[in-house]
């Protein structure tokens, strides 16, 4: 059912604070000439998140980011972030211009869910309400019932087990995998993975844990099970900064990408972050607590995109109108 995922390696080209201060000036200029938005991921370069917040900008979680994108006036959004971000993004604004700082980032959930191969899977289960994860094409959503991200997934399978549906998910069958566990769901699943969440370990994690005892463990749900059930909140990028403002531990073991923690120091300075251990048996450290697409965003790119126009999202009509039934009951869900 899943495809073998090509990972890319990460590229880390530094840059100077001058060099960032002079990006950000062009940028800044460029964004208010062409009357556009930043619009950024957690795990996307520090330097794109703090030029977000200084233009006026968003970074978000992927709900978070689907939604800004309706509530702001500019014609125009550049999406930092990964592929399904800057989709999501066109199919629920199509009069806006969507661009991107690259159109090859993408995310190993989406690659291993393509199209034609779901849906064959969702024919073979014409029962069940199709609910399938953000991190996915525009093509796989045009043949689903609703789309969700983590901060939500739970609510919606809970809000259509009210109403006695059988689901079908996909593609993350660990996220899958702690929404059945949570909810006593029906849920027949995909079987896809995130290359980053997938190699955390919960070995390691208890040995840190035991190094760290007053330390609070925050894990992201498209985690192993046996590294969530190590945790005190399991949640959605936003959701897990939001606890280290919330907890009052003064250390946190974080299973995510650690770009997140350019926002968690923000939120709670003081505090200390730690990385949760992707090393240990069968760990092949390829992501490394980075997701390696996100780091594909650059100021580089994100100027030159700005600047030529060029990494449109273009979704044809029919598969973006389709898509825009399940994207748009996801925005406007409320618990
Ligand atoms: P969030 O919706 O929690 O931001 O997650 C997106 C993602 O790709 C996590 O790997
Ligand atoms: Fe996809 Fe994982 Fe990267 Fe998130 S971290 S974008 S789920 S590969």
């Amino acid at each position: 059912m899943s495809t073998l995922i090509d990972i890319p390696l990460h590229h880390d080209k530094r840059i100077t604070e001058v060099e960032v201060a002079q990006a950000n000036e062009r940028i800044a200029n460029l964004l208010e000439e062409k009357q556009a938005v930043l619009v950024a991921h957690y795990y996307t370069d520090e330097n794109i998140q703090a030029l977000a917040d200084l233009t006026g900008g968003c970074v978000a979680d992927s709900l978070e980011m689907a939604r800004f994108g309706a509530s702001s006036e500019a014609k125009l959004l550049v999406v930092a972030g990964v592929r399904f971000m800057g989709e999501t993004a066109k199919i629920l604004n199509p009069d806006k211009t969507v661009l991107m700082p690259t159109l090859e980032a993408t995310c190993s959930l989406d690659l291993g869910c393509q199209s034609d191969e779901f849906d064959r899977f969702c024919s073979a289960y014409p029962d069940r309400t199709v609910v399938v994860y953000a991190n996915t094409s525009a093509a796989v959503k045009a043949r689903a019932d609703w789309v969700v991200t983590s901060s939500i997934a739970l609510d919606v399978i809970e809000f259509l087990m009210e109403a006695d549906e059988k689901i079908l998910w996909a593609p993350d069958r660990y996220l899958g995998a702690y929404i059945e566990n949570e909810t006593g769901a029906d849920m027949v699943k995909w079987d896809g993975a995130c290359v980053v969440h997938e190699e955390f370990k919960a070995r390691g994690l208890r040995d840190l844990k035991a190094v760290h005892p007053n330390a609070a463990v925050l894990v992201h749900p498209e985690s192993p099970e046996a590294v969530i059930q190590l945790a005190d909140v399991v949640g959605s990028t936003s959701q897990l900064i939001q606890a280290v403002v919330a907890l009052p531990n003064q250390q946190f073991i974080v299973a995510t990408d650690r770009g997140i923690f350019y926002k968690m120091r923000q939120a709670a300075p003081g505090k200390l972050f730690i990385e949760a251990p992707t090393a240990g048996r069968g760990a092949t450290c390829r992501s490394c607590a980075h997701c390696p697409w996100m780091a594909m965003n650059s100021l580089d790119n994100l100027e030159h995109s700005l600047r030529t126009g060029e990494n449109e999202i273009v979704i044809p009509e029919e598969m973006a109108a389709r898509a825009m039934v399940p994207l748009q009951r996801m925005v406007d869900f409320r618990k």
